[in-house]
């Protein structure tokens, strides 16, 4: 029970396996248009994984019934893609996808943009992705792992914003949840020594409200409690000596 190292070999897999999920998602946020049903986006998402001879790792998870987690509005998490959910001017959707290469896994989310939507939205959709970026600013061999959650959780709490505590991060390799958790709100310990040869996921769900959240009877859905709007960003990245680096980001 403990953190992987992964080696030259596997950081080489883990590399090609995020680099080609960086593609799907740029495609997948390009198909993002109001009139577009959250099914489209998990039969492309779908598609392109296996156009590359991956497979999804998401579709069948405990049982989760497709390729890509398509959450739209309050929806934070895990929204099951339905051919009658139709994407409308205004809404903002969470796009939650990852795959699997030569036994290796990554995962990454973003959340978009469907056509003009309110400022408020535009500013919840950026904090979200920033908040990821200042969190991996602590994320280096020497550092600690809740140096991270503590980062996020002072970004994010200075926007007023709600941050999700039921759901976080993790470690990720040949399985899709390895160890550590990796929770995106404040710790009073510093955590386990982060190491080169580490690979996390490291993913905060902000929501405009508060931070509870509620799961839908499909046992799948979670949504906030308010039902304010929630976004989500998430990359998996490679600890190393010095930057992490980003391994599901188009270089
Ligand atoms: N990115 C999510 C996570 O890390 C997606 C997995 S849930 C699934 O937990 F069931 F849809 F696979
Ligand atoms: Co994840």
């Amino acid at each position: 029970m403990s953190v992987t190292i992964k080696s030259a070999r596997e950081i080489e897999l883990m590399r090609e396996s995020g680099r080609l999920l960086a593609i799907v998602h740029d495609e997948l946020g390009k198909a993002i248009r109001p009139g577009i049903s959250t099914k489209d986006i998990d039969e492309l998402g779908e598609k392109l994984i296996r156009s590359f001879g991956c497979v999804p790792n998401f579709l069948n998870y405990q049982g989760y019934p497709a390729s890509i987690c398509v959450s739209v509005n309050n929806e934070v998490v895990h929204g099951i893609p339905r051919r009658d959910h139709i994407l409308q001017e205004g809404d903002i959707v969470s796009l939650d996808a990852g795959l699997i290469y030569k036994g290796y896994h990554s995962d990454a989310a973003r959340t978009h943009a469907v056509g003009k939507i309110s400022p408020e939205a535009e500013k919840l959709i950026k904090v979200t992705k920033q908040s990821f970026f200042e969190g991996i600013k602590m994320a280096k061999a020497g550092q600690h792992l809740f140096d991270i959650s503590n980062a996020i959780d002072a970004y994010v709490t200075s926007f007023g914003y709600g941050i999700v505590r039921d759901l976080v991060g993790h470690g990720i390799g040949t399985k899709l949840h390895e160890e550590p958790q990796i929770p995106n709100f404040r710790q009073r310990r510093r955590g386990p020594r982060l190491e080169a040869g580490m690979t996390l996921a490291v993913e905060p769900m902000i929501n405009m409200g508060t931070g509870d959240v509620e799961w839908l009877d499909d046992d799948w859905t979670v949504v906030t409690a308010d039902g304010a709007y929630s976004a989500h960003y998430e990359n998996t990245i490679l600890i190393t000596d010095s930057e992490p680096e980003i391994l599901t980001l188009v270089k």
